[in-house]
């Protein structure tokens, strides 16, 4: 659906990305790969207990091992007033512990040395003498009343409690429960998972003591904020402070919180005045960074006799482990789970959320998925099953009767989100023509009588994405608007700088097409720049797919001011008045004198050379968007799975994937995309989780225990689209960069309970492993 020619490239362009170039070469610049004159290293001693008082830390032998520059303890730090660090959601974390670890994996000594395995020796010599704790694991057994105190160093902080967040109308959804011929109920965990990034995190800091200027190049999703952040923990002048993200291998929310190791580094350059290197492990950055999901659920859904839904109810328990270090927005604790409603046309939802510190490491990220909607969307289409089964309705049918219908929108839900716009039944229809579903059904019964258990698994999910409107959503106070910044230099070329920060979403290719598409001027002509905090605009990071419906609306905006003032300097140049020009891209010609014209590039050389009197020489703006609402990309996943009915071993037959993200600015983009959300949600409903044993030791901490999946296992997708366009987003696009994993655990889950549903089986917690899926077919087997 492109509206400009092969030469312009605007949206709607399936653009090759112009980052692969360097990328595919081995040539991209990370941090690992910077190298300082006079660099040292540091490397973390953490704890290997999950609950346990320090009572001393001996480092005299690591101190006198030769190469062993400093080594910083918590006690140090204090001395600094550095030892705790405020969190993203207006907690505290230790810097390094000095009264205890509250996890393993804790950061608990930083031994900085000439090599990074001088470091790693010299961190393996220091004595930590340790009283161990009760380690508690899971945030019902932390909000019981004998639960050991996980945070006794915080004033007034008398059990686990992190938070407790209510949504919705409680006396409304008792009324219509009241009201209801069916209740049905799914209790459920969304396991913790890690988003496993293929780079680590890491930082080279870089403090000059003569002019007392901190360079950090660090792996950020958010640079801008974590400078602000960074000027309030150490107290340097923001001035003072550059943050350089150089290219990010992958984050998905693992680098949106702020690490000890950033702070330990950036502390241990200003003392020592040399730069110094911290790198993570893989297993460290599995064992201690943020982890995502999480979430104990208990979902009840009203219903009529007929399938009209009325209301439903949600407990939910959230393990943050031992630091609220997440990033939600300030006013959403459970970040916006309360979307839990999902497509729906729900009279009455009331949602309670209890947040509980436990003995493991902290996070809760918004993890491909905007700050928790994933849990939401799995738990409403879920339940949405439940209720079909009990009901013996078709699940699709059962949706069909309650999607919130096209002419509702703007749609108010009882949990306060306005949804934008949404087409969910063609979405749906469409899933279940690629699919075939009727066709499908028929198959599923014959081949059941053959012993064979074929299942299909629908999810339709609505996402909310693009935090977001500043009256509503901030990070740590920083109102969440975004920014971008054009140059039209004198030949024509330009140059974009966002606030946001690509790791590897391919920013520098669909922003520019976005200027392409205003100013005519073709995206090899455009450079993109972002995530250098001294050369870009102020902006919040890229995460919970904000950047397309926030910095890309603030592109589509500064790119028509600048055309605005481009009309003003053709009207000067072909000597007539702004009213009589046309603007057709990159051109703007005299109205019925289509030969009389100027392109872009001959007014970018006037507003350098022959701009008009009493007008601004150059080409140039900032903009700061505040969008007026979130977006709510949408869509239906159909999965179809055979279950081995010896062996409970689920092979994918199909999936298919109807995606709506409103206009796509490049569709290959927006397919990458999808295609690694997918194999994520695959991912989650499968094979992979962090799971800890009963006192608090970490049991995914290495690819061998958290499976991330291969081509080999991965099934294969077959996507489609439905278009409906943000009404209110400048160029209609909606973000999409989260939406599969959102919407696609449920789906696989679904297709297998529908397998084996005949049975009685109505759960299995992800990962849906073939022995969960054995033992639940032995289980109803035995029951019946
Ligand atoms: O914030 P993040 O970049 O992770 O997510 P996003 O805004 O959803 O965008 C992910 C990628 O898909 C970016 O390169 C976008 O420009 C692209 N995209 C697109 O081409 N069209 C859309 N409607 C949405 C995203």
């Amino acid at each position: 659906m492109a509206t400009t020619s092969d030469g312009i490239r605007g949206i709607g362009h399936s653009v090759k990305r112009v980052e692969d170039a360097r990328f595919i070469r081995g040539k991209g610049n990370y941090v690992d790969d910077l190298q300082l004159p006079g660099m040292l290293h540091l490397v973390m001693l953490r704890s290997p207990h999950a609950h346990a008082r320090i009572r001393s830390i001996d480092t005299a032998a690591a101190s006198a091992l030769p190469g062993v520059v400093a080594i910083v303890t918590g006690e140090a730090l204090a001395a600094h007033n550095l030892a705790w660090m405020p969190t993203l959601s207006g907690d505290t974390q230790a810097v390094l512990a000095t009264d205890k670890v509250r996890f393993q994996g804790q950061e608990v000594a930083a031994v900085v040395a000439e090599d990074p395995y001088v470091a790693q020796d010299a961190a393996e010599m220091i004595e930590v003498d340790y009283e161990l704790l009760p380690a508690v694991v899971d945030p019902r057994s932390a909000l019981a009343d004998d639960a050991p105190l996980i945070r006794d160093e915080k004033e007034g902080q008398a059990d686990n409690r992190c938070y407790h967040w209510e949504a919705g109308d409680a006396e409304a959804t008792r009324t219509a429960f009241e009201q209801a011929d069916v209740v049905v109920s799914l209790s459920t965990h969304y396991p913790r998972s890690h988003p496993a990034p293929l780079e680590t995190c890491g930082c080279v800091a870089d403090v000059n003591p003569a002019t007392g200027r901190a360079t950090i190049h660090m792996t950020s999703q958010a640079p801008h904020a974590h400078r602000t952040l960074f000027a309030i923990v150490a107290g340097l002048p923001e001035q003072n402070i550059q943050i350089i993200s150089p290219d990010i291998g992958g984050g998905f929310g693992n680098k949106v919180p702020i690490y000890p190791g950033y702070v330990c580094a950036t502390a241990a350059s200003l003392l020592i005045g040399r730069p110094v290197k911290w790198v993570e492990t893989r297993t460290e950055n599995l064992i201690s960074t943020g982890f995502a999901r999480d979430y104990h659920m208990d979902g009840e859904l009203a219903l009529k006799r007929d399938g009209t839904m009325l209301g439903m109810r949600v407990n939910m328990a959230s393990d943050q482990g031992a630091f609220f270090a997440d990033a939600q927005p300030t006013q959403f604790k459970a970040g916006l789970f309360h979307i839990c409603t999902g497509s729906y046309d729900m009279p009455a939802a009331h949602v309670v959320a209890d947040g509980a510190y436990t003995n493991k490491a902290p996070g809760g990220v918004a993890y491909r998925c905007s700050f928790r909607v994933t849990e939401a969307s799995y738990l409403i289409e879920r339940l949405v099953q439940n209720a079909a089964l009990e009901l013996e309705m078709d699940p699709a049918e059962l949706r069909r009767k309650n999607f919130i219908p096209p002419e509702a929108f703007p749609y108010h839900s009882v949990t306060g989100f306005v949804y934008d716009s949404g087409e969910y039944q063609r979405a749906l229809d469409l899933a279940l023509e690629k699919v075939g579903y009727t066709e499908f059904r028929r198959e599923q019964a014959e081949a059941r009588s053959q012993g064979r258990l074929l299942g299909i698994g629908i999810a339709s999910f609505t996402e909310v994405v693009g935090a977001g409107p500043m009256r509503q959503y901030d990070i740590a106070g920083l109102k969440m608007f975004d920014s971008a910044e054009l140059r039209v230099h004198p030949t024509g070329k330009a140059i974009l700088k966002l606030g946001v920060k690509s790791q590897g979403q391919g920013h520098e290719t669909t922003f520019a097409q976005i200027v392409a598409e205003e100013l005519g001027i073709p995206p090899e002509d455009i450079a993109v720049r972002e995530g250098d905090t001294d050369n870009t605009p102020y902006g919040l990071g890229t995460y919970a797919s904000r950047s397309t419906p926030v910095a890309g609306a603030a592109t589509a905006v500064i790119a028509r001011k600048l055309r605005e003032k481009a009309r003003t300097i053709a009207a000067h140049l072909l000597e007539t008045s702004e009213d009589d020009l046309e603007w057709e891209t990159g051109r703007f010609s005299v109205k019925g004198a289509p030969d009389r014209g100027v392109t872009i590039q001959d007014i970018a050389f006037a507003a350098y050379t022959n701009h008009p009197e009493g007008v601004e020489a150059g080409l140039e703006g900032v903009h700061y968007y505040d969008p007026p609402n979130m977006t709510y990309p949408f869509g239906t996943y159909v999965v179809v799975v055979e279950v081995d009915a010896d062996t409970g071993e689920w092979k994918v037959l199909r999936m298919v994937a109807v995606d709506d993200c409103g206009v796509r600015i490049n569709p290959m983009i927006v397919e990458g995309q999808i295609h690694g959300g997918l194999t994520e949600g695959y991912a989650m409903a499968a094979m992979q989780q962090i799971a800890f044993d009963e006192d608090g030791n970490c049991l995914g901490s290495t690819f061998m225990d958290y499976l991330v999946p291969t081509a080999w296992e991965t099934p294969r997708f077959e996507l489609h689209q439905t278009v409906t366009p943000s009404p209110h987003h400048p160029i209609g696009a909606k973000g999409v960069g989260e939406s599969a994993t959102v919407g696609s655990p449920a789906a696989y889950v679904n297709a297998v309970i529908d397998a084996i549903a005949h049975l009685g089986v109505r759960n299995i917690d992800m990962p849906v492993t073939s022995g969960k899926v054995w033992e639940a077919m032995q289980a109803a087997k035995a029951g019946s």
